[in-house]
């Protein structure tokens, strides 16, 4: 990155003390729970994947992890059952519509476009194998231990009200298993994915999980594998086209990094072998993207010239390999 470490936190420092007065957009209010955050919890961390931290505002403030945790939970049923397999129950296909939009899984389609909407995420969580509700639930607990570095818990209250509240995924539940999509553990399944949703994390936590996935699925913290780099190809690719809801588009435009948001207000975004980046604020924009998130991900991106397609990226990474080659001959 060409930055020393004060320079890069004196940088977070700014950019922190810049948005923190940012008030725009709302905090989730379709789940009870979710209502009751604070808008002005606002947090940026960066963890490189050699595993320095870096830290701006509060980030030891726990919340729940909600859409992102899809990310890593199709990690899960990638390992769990392979790429063909998964790819047969959810694709990997945009959709441009909101992330709990029912309209495209009808009789035609069948198959929930891709595991970032909700659809998705819920077919993917149903491939969770176990023997029953609480080995599958523990197991994929403890695939998030392994990016977190530490034991994770669910919000209770958060739990319950998901599922109280959770008609729409129930609907599409029913729907995909009609199709064929899920198995007969519906109900099970369903319970898995709200608690997925509640599980309980800091932006610390987050900007960790990150940097595993920058870290081709190593911790850089505790050195432990938490997905096999073979999958990571799989998970920055969905993240990228379709991680951002139906902003993913702008966001592949202007940001560039694949990336990750949550209705709680988290973003992730990964910078391949190099950062992860997380950010924590709950009020989010007509999208359900945290407002503050993005603007930091969008002046981080602008810095450091992150955008995938920025010219010292992936072009002189492969000239550098071609050097090699060559000078070996
Ligand atoms: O299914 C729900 O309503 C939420 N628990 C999902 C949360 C979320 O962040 C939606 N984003 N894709």
């Amino acid at each position: 990155m060409g930055v020393s470490s004060q320079s890069f936190q004196a940088i977070l420092d700014d950019l922190y003390h810049k948005y923190k007065t940012l008030d725009d957009g709302k905090v989730a209010s379709y789940i009870p729970e979710l209502a009751k955050m604070n808008p002005n919890w606002f947090s940026i961390c960066v963890v490189t994947a050699d595993g320095r931290v870096f830290v701006a505002g509060d980030a030891e403030q726990l919340f729940t992890i909600q859409s992102i945790s899809k990310v890593f939970v199709y990690g899960l049923a990638l390992e769990d059952h392979g790429r063909e397999a998964v790819l047969s129950k959810v694709g990997v296909e945009p959709t441009g519509d909101p992330f709990n939009s029912i309209i495209r899984l009808d009789e035609y389609s069948k198959r929930p476009d891709n595991p970032m909407i909700n659809a998705g995420a819920i077919a993917t969580t149903s491939l969770i194998k176990g023997n029953g509700a609480t080995e599958r639930l523990n197991r994929m607990l403890d695939m998030f231990r392994r990016y977190v570095g530490h034991d994770v818990y669910i919000d209770m209250s958060v739990f319950v009200s998901e599922r109280s509240s959770g008609h729409r995924n129930r609907a599409m539940a029913s729907l995909m298993r009609h199709f064929g999509m899920i198995d007969d553990r519906m109900d099970e399944s369903l319970d898995l994915y709200f608690q997925q949703c509640s599980m309980m994390v800091n932006c610390r936590d987050l900007a960790v999980m990150a940097a595993t996935l920058a870290n081709r699925g190593i911790n850089p913290i505790t050195g432990d594998r938490a997905v096999p780099t073979r999958y990571i190809r799989d998970i920055l690719s969905v993240m990228y086209t379709c991680g951002m809801y139906n902003f993913a588009g702008q966001w592949a435009y202007t940001v560039g990094i694949p990336a990750k948001s949550g209705v709680s207000g988290g973003i992730i975004a990964i910078v391949p072998r190099q950062v992860g980046i997380a950010v924590f604020s709950p009020p989010l924009d007509t999208h359900g993207n945290s407002v503050r998130g993005i603007k930091v991900c969008e002046e981080l991106s602008r810095q450091f010239e992150l955008h995938m397609f920025d010219p010292p990226m992936g072009c002189s990474h492969l000239l550098e390999q071609l050097g090699a080659v060559r000078g070996e001959g």
